[in-house]
């Protein structure tokens, strides 16, 4: 039985935070709980258009969430830096813990999916710029479905597209609500605890492997075969 890993990319593969150094340039002390909500907005954007059935493209959520945090912080940013905001958002760096683990993972023969709420164009894009592309089999996107993580549809889509079965699949995710998804689906998943602060959902729906960094992943992986 050969396993799928569905690497989710946004702040699992990606470090959003580097935007941080970005925002520090034009926000000065403000550029941390600025950076965070931005975050958490664009994530909130993605789940209400999901809901309310009203999809457009991840890079949408981002653009308005950098808009709302423009507002609320008024930060009054002008058009040319939230366009130099949002380019930066397009050439994100790999955690540094990414590479290595990848490539352990490809060479174990494990197949390695990207699985993103952000459009193909964009994963590709970013994951080439981090120089990581080469380790996937291919890019899946929510994008063809025009829903969002963690609409219970997203997960058959990609089982569909990558021709995986669900209990030989394992979702990879720093984000609680993608393993609780991943879980609910009937995957197996792991969750990528990337700060200490970090805290998982209370739902009583757990992850099957916490890790700390991409680097434990094939101990755990191996163990669970
Ligand atoms: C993604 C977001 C959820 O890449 O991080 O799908």
């Amino acid at each position: 039985m050969q396993t799928t890993l569905a690497f989710d990319v946004y702040g699992t593969l990606i470090d959003t935070q580097g935007v941080l150094v970005e925002l520090q340039k034009l926000l000065g002390d403000q550029a941390p709980a600025f950076s965070a909500r931005w975050r958490e907005k664009q994530l909130e954007y993605s789940f209400r258009r999901g809901l309310m059935q009203n999809y457009q493209d991840f890079s949408v959520c981002t653009r308005d969430a950098l808009e709302f945090c423009d507002r609320f912080y008024q930060t009054q940013l002008t058009a040319e830096q939230k366009q130099q905001l949002l380019a930066c958002y397009r050439t994100l760096p790999a955690f540094d813990d990414a590479k290595a683990a990848l490539q352990e993972l490809s060479e174990a023969g494990f197949r390695l999916f990207a699985f993103s709420n952000g459009s193909a164009e964009a994963v590709k894009g970013l994951l080439q710029h981090a120089g990581i592309d080469g380790f996937f089999e291919g890019v899946v996107s929510v994008e063809d479905l025009k829903s969002f993580k963690p609409n219970p549809a997203v997960y058959s889509h990609f089982l569909r597209s990558s021709s995986a079965r669900a209990n030989e699949t394992w979702l990879i995710s720093s984000n609680p609500f993608d393993v609780i998804g991943a879980v609910s689906a009937g995957w197996q998943a792991a969750w990528v605890q990337r700060s200490s602060e970090a805290v998982f959902d209370p739902w009583g729906i757990e992850p099957d492997a916490r890790v700390t960094s991409l680097g434990e992943l094939k101990r755990v992986l191996d163990a669970a075969r």
